[in-house]
């Protein structure tokens, strides 16, 4: 990347002295491709390259965030009225050759800086399977989203969208923008990774937030591609963090952010920033010719054009090579399901290395494992199918069961593939172990009083009327005994090992002969 760099006037005078107030209920700054460490902190993945935001680097499930150095104010002061504020920058996404694209970035509103409690991939760096959707997250994100992800109810693999403490967007949008006057034209859709340069517009006052988006350059569109009543009095503190936020998963793209301005008073800051003579993320048609091993061969070859040829031709058959090698691990059926996919290297982390220390159980398939995954307890489950068909069906079931979420079911987190016809299931971890273990291992001064068994009747039978009736399908557990009982942590009964269910569509007669 050669491209000339503008830089710009930074309003640094102005925002130096906001800083020096105590309480600053105004602040303005405007970045033209001239971050660096002291105007903007990053975490996790994010750095600064030639003045540019790279929020994620080329590797497989990273993270990065990256938030102006201080805390702006976010509220009226003594008051829970937000401020208002109005915010633009540039960015783009691009994706690699060779690889499959995914997942995007966000804008946001963080109560603290770091990248704790984040997960990569659809999660964006900015929640986890645990606290998506947790009021006490304070986040507010406006997400630029490449992928269909279900769990979040996403409108397609290319949207905008309004996040409130959770990745299932209260409102969104195809990317885009409006063409003509306010009240007509056209709708015409923008590719978000297509590595374009695009500004986004983001407005807020008066408890409505407006966000606009176009090429880098164009004109700002007259009508916004979402305007929605929101009341962020809940959501913001009284001071927040604010910056962006991006994850890579199997699937890998870049995202940069180039020029970023914000204020609390002027509406037109965005028109401050810079749109000409901008870097160019797009890729040519035929990237090999801009790939490093390329450039590599042509300084290394010289005068020797034959031999250039030649280099040229092996670096980039290795690099092609590596980069096949990776995609080839995830099939694009697999990307479909639901819910995470965690990579086999998590999974043996997370274990340490199917550690015998670490077996809870035995289960019919095969060991189940106790392990750490983002810092949470799970219970891992390994499986062997007889086939490589056997095992899409088992997962296409698994990923609609993986939506099952009852208090009285044990629920499936997520699934790792190793090799073609080994399975690794995550659940969450029930700590009170299994109820077979309190009804037929354990001494008396321990045993299970007639209130708890009761209880566990109770709950079992929920989680049994849950799975009939509360459902779009009906799913028949056909395995339950004792084993397949959990107890969590308050000796909640929950309903484990989805196994061997089956779904039925309502009113459809069960042609299983098989007894259970
Ligand atoms: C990308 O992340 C990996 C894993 O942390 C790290 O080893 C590598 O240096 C990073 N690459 C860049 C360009 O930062
Ligand atoms: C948002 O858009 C609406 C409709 O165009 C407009 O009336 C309102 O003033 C805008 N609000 C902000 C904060 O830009
Ligand atoms: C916004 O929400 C707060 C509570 O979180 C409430 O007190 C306030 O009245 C709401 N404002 C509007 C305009 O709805």
């Amino acid at each position: 990347m050669s491209s000339k760099i503008t830089f710009s006037v930074s309003l640094l005078t102005i925002f130096q002295l906001q800083l020096l107030l105590p309480v600053s209920s105004s602040l303005d700054f405007i970045f033209n491709t001239n971050f660096n460490s002291t105007n903007l902190h990053t975490y996790g993945h994010a750095r600064i390259e030639n003045s540019i935001l790279a929020l994620t680097n080329d590797t497989t499930f990273s993270i990065g965030r990256a938030l102006y150095p201080s805390k702006v104010a976010t509220k009226q002061p003594n008051s829970s009225t937000p401020l208002p504020f109005s915010t633009s920058f540039i960015f783009s996404i691009a994706p690699y050759k060779h690889l499959l694209p995914g997942h995007g970035f966000a804008f946001v509103f963080l109560p603290f800086v770091g990248i704790a409690g984040a997960s990569s991939a659809q999660h964006l760096g900015l929640f986890n399977l645990t606290n998506d959707g947790d009021p006490d997250n304070h986040v507010f994100g406006v997400e630029f989203d490449v992928f269909k992800n279900q769990e979040f109810i996403d409108i397609n693999d290319n949207h905008v969208g309004l996040d409130v403490n959770s990745l299932t967007s209260f409102a969104s949008n195809i990317a885009g923008f409006w063409e003509g006057k306010e009240d007509e034209g056209n709708f015409k859709e923008l590719r978000l990774n297509n590595g374009e340069n695009y500004q986004v517009w983001i407005d807020y006052e008066d408890f409505r937030i407006n966000v606009t988006l176009a090429k880098a350059g164009a004109r700002r569109p007259n009508r916004a591609l979402i305007s929605e009543f929101l009341n962020l009095s809940g959501v913001l503190l009284a001071e927040m963090h604010v910056g962006f936020s991006a994850g890579t998963g199997q699937l890998v793209e870049s995202h940069k952010i180039l020029a970023w301005s914000f204020s609390n008073s002027n509406f037109s800051i965005g028109d401050a920033l810079v749109t000409t003579h901008l870097p160019s993320f797009v890729l040519p048609k035929d990237s090999v010719f801009r790939s490093k091993g390329f450039i590599l061969g042509v300084s290394v070859g010289g005068l020797l054009i034959m031999g250039c040829g030649v280099v040229v031709y092996m670096v980039c058959l290795k690099w092609k090579g590596k980069k096949m090698k990776d995609v080839e691990e995830t099939e694009d059926w697999e990307l479909e399901y639901w819910p995470h996919r965690v990579s086999y290297q998590e999974i043996h982390a997370a274990t340490k290395g199917f550690s015998e220390e670490n077996v809870i159980g035995l289960g019919g398939n095969g060991k189940v494992y106790k392990g750490q995954l983002l810092g949470v307890e799970v219970a891992l489950k390994r499986i062997s199918l007889d086939s490589e068909h056997g095992m899409r069906e088992f997962l296409a079931e698994v990923s609609s069961l993986g939506r099952l979420k009852h208090r009285n079911l044990v629920g499936l987190r997520g699934w790792c593939k190793k090799e073609k016809e080994s399975l690794i299931l995550i659940y969450d971890y029930m700590e009170n172990g299994s109820l077979d273990k309190w009804i037929f291992e354990c001494d008396e001064s321990i045993a299970l009083s007639w209130e708890q068994r009761i209880k566990v009747l109770k709950d079992v039978a929920s989680g049994i009327l849950y799975l009939y009736e509360g459902w779009e399908s009906k799913v028949l557990h056909r395995d339950i005994k004792a084993s397949n009982v959990l107890l969590d942590k308050k000796m909640n009964a929950r309903l484990g090992d989805f196994g061997l269910a089956k779904m039925h569509h309502h009113g459809q007669v069960e042609s299983t002969t098989q007894v259970i």
